[in-house]
């Protein structure tokens, strides 16, 4: 597996999949969520819309991931995974960080998927301080067993937050 780290915006990466930090109803919202939504077109959201509840207004628990078509992205499908958020890291937040990106791999791996990228999951709205998010997102993508995609782009939307990954997957690779 190959872990890059690049700047940008992850709606224009041509990849297999792009992973959207999303939330629970999967309706969409601001951050990356928005980004994705207004990037892939009306059809991501009818899409998210089909994707059956588990419980009232929930249909991505926290550290699951659902899968959907790109639509109008460059992406061939769109990974929506729900991070945990930042409650001081004493609420199992690492353990669902972790599972995020785990989730993420095992269903990449279910479509075959050569290429994916991921956004700095729960580190905007969700607060997750991006020093321990990066090394709990490394050490979880490093830990992926063989199978997955070969190719793993981090796409941040910042220099300053690409700096603070590339020292995480310098010191946990
Ligand atoms: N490309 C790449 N990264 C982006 C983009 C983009 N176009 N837009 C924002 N980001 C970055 C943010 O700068 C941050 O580093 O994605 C990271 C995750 O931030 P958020 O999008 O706020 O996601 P998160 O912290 O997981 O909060 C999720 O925010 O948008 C809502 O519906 C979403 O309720 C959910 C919550």
């Amino acid at each position: 597996m190959d872990i890059q780290i690049i700047t940008g915006d992850i709606t224009s990466l041509d990849v297999d999949a792009i992973v959207n930090a999303a939330n629970p109803t999967l309706l969409g919202g601001g951050g990356v969520d928005g980004a994705i939504h207004r990037a892939a077109g009306p059809r991501l959201l009818q899409a998210c819309r089909a994707i059956p509840e588990v419980s009232p207004g929930v249909r991505c628990p926290t550290r699951e991931a659902r899968i959907t078509l790109g639509f109008d992205l460059p992406a061939q499908y769109v990974i929506h995974t729900v991070g945990p958020v930042w409650n001081g890291g004493g609420s199992r937040e690492p353990d669902l960080l972790a599972r995020c990106y785990r989730q993420s791999m095992t269903l990449a791996m279910e479509y075959d998927l050569a290429s994916i990228a991921f956004p700095a999951i729960s580190c905007g709205v969700y607060g997750y301080p991006p020093e321990q998010a990066s090394r709990v997102a490394v050490r979880s993508l490093l830990d992926t067993p063989n199978g997955g995609p070969e190719r793993v782009l981090i796409c941040c939307f910042s220099d300053a937050m690409a700096d603070i990954w590339r020292n995480a997957l310098n010191d946990e690779a």
